[in-house]
């Protein structure tokens, strides 16, 4: 097996591939200002098993085209949205972020939770603004700077993992200079990383090692994900997930 594919075997069977929650999303979806008279449009780019989708399709109507690139991560979806009665709701599309299939101004909605860093922070805004309607609105979550300062050993790791971390201010201007008017903003809590990701998530370390005969490639893999958890615990005051809920204006 490929390290890409250790990573998606790690992560399936569990109910999110990133930080957030059911309450996380619903505070989200406060924001918005949608019709309740008529079927939405609503896209989840990058729903790996589609937590937040479930929550976005019982709480909403009309029909949510859920992307991701891996279909592990959408069969999981798929089985989830049967037992629920939801598959009226959710259909899956196994495409990449960067290279959606859509028609200009389709959607009301596009959510993207924990997913936009894999195309960046401001492409992603700039690309998937074509798909909303004017007034339509766009809700992601980044990783974001909480403080404006921070020690130098975090603001290494997280620089060479994703250049883009920034402070909310820069990343709202990013949305404002794209065409998109802030509606909400909130980052997520401590409990959304650590009860939500990393503890299932160290859960899954022992029987994922077991299931790979031990290799190194899955050790790396582990070590690479406690080297992560370790620094969260260490400096989870410095960072969190941002919640962005942009209206397009333009
Ligand atoms: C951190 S996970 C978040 C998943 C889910 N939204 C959640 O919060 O539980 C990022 C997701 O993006 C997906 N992904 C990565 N690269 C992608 C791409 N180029 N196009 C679509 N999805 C992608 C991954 O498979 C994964 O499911």
């Amino acid at each position: 097996m490929t390290e890409l594919e250790l990573i998606i075997d790690l992560h399936k069977n569990s109910e999110r591939q990133g930080p957030g929650s059911e309450n996380d999303t619903l505070k989200a979806l406060e924001f918005l200002n949608l019709p309740t008279d008529q079927d939405l449009k609503i896209a989840d780019i990058g729903c790996g098993s589609g937590g937040q989708t479930i929550t976005l399709a019982e709480n909403l109507n009309g029909q949510i085209t859920a992307v991701d690139l891996f279909q592990e991560f959408l069969n999981e979806l798929n089985e989830k949205s049967q037992k629920l009665g939801l598959t009226e709701k959710i259909v899956t599309l196994k495409k990449s972020m960067d290279d959606l299939p859509f028609n200009k101004g389709e959607f009301d909605l596009i959510w993207s939770e924990g997913a936009i860093y894999n195309m960046g922070f401001e492409n992603g805004l700039k690309k998937w603004k074509d798909f909303l309607k004017v007034g339509g609105y766009l809700a992601v979550s980044e990783i974001t700077w909480i403080t404006q300062s921070r020690p130098k050993e975090i603001e290494k790791f997280w620089k060479s993992e994703y250049p883009e971390i920034d402070v909310a201010s820069n990343k709202i201007k990013q949305l404002e200079n794209n065409g998109y008017s802030l509606v909400g903003y909130f980052y997520l809590s401590q409990d959304s990383w650590i009860y939500n990701y990393y503890k299932p998530m160290e859960e899954r370390f022992d029987p994922f090692l077991k299931r790979h005969g031990n290799a190194e490639i899955a050790r790396k893999v582990v070590n690479d994900n406690k080297t992560e958890i370790e620094l969260y615990k260490k400096y989870k005051d410095y960072y969190s997930y941002g919640f962005y809920i942009a209206r397009k204006s333009e």
